[in-house]
């Protein structure tokens, strides 16, 4: 049985991961608006795996006997100076999360409670991915700058993206 010191920390984190995916949208639908459709779909997905880390969390809780408590979602950063700016913005976000998936884990250890530092596991290795993902994109898109044809490939390259849950 967990604890409800740690039911509640992992309560929040499924939160989080909800609450990061209605910030993808808000970065989805500047670039939607600014016509960058592909960028707008790549944070679509992006949006649909954050749901999927918040559903993770979701089964969890429910497999441990834990009722989740959903709670509501503030506002997110809808105004951003550029499509470099929104992928910004996601790095520090994802930075947040690693930060708050690093927490859970040492609150699991404090409690001695396996089978939860063998679930965060998997939340520490997405998040290395998460946050090499886009520093890659960050560092592209500085060297494409102001070219407009290379942007316009780079769009198309990540227009591609189709989040499965078992792969990227
Ligand atoms: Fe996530
Ligand atoms: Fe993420």
């Amino acid at each position: 049985m967990l604890s409800d010191r740690l039911a509640n920390a992992l309560n929040k984190q499924m939160n989080k991961e909800f609450f990061a995916a209605h910030s993808y949208m808000a970065m989805a639908a500047y670039c939607e608006h600014d016509s960058y459709s592909g960028f707008a779909h790549f944070y679509v997905e992006q949006a649909e795996e954050e749901r999927f880390h918040g559903m993770k969390i979701y089964n969890y809780l429910n497999d441990r006997g834990v009722q989740a408590k959903f709670s509501s979602i503030e506002e997110p950063k809808i105004n951003f100076a550029s499509v470099l700016d929104t992928f910004e913005n996601a790095l520090e976000q994802e930075k947040n999360v690693t930060k708050s998936i690093y927490d859970l884990t040492d609150l699991a250890w404090d409690e001695k409670e396996h089978a939860t530092i063998s679930f965060l596991k998997w939340f520490l290795d997405e998040q290395v991915e998460e946050e090499s993902s886009f520093e890659t994109h960050i560092d592209y898109l500085k060297r494409i700058g102001n070219d407009k044809n290379s942007l316009y490939m780079y769009e198309k390259e990540l227009e591609k993206r189709t989040f499965t849950p078992d792969g990227d």
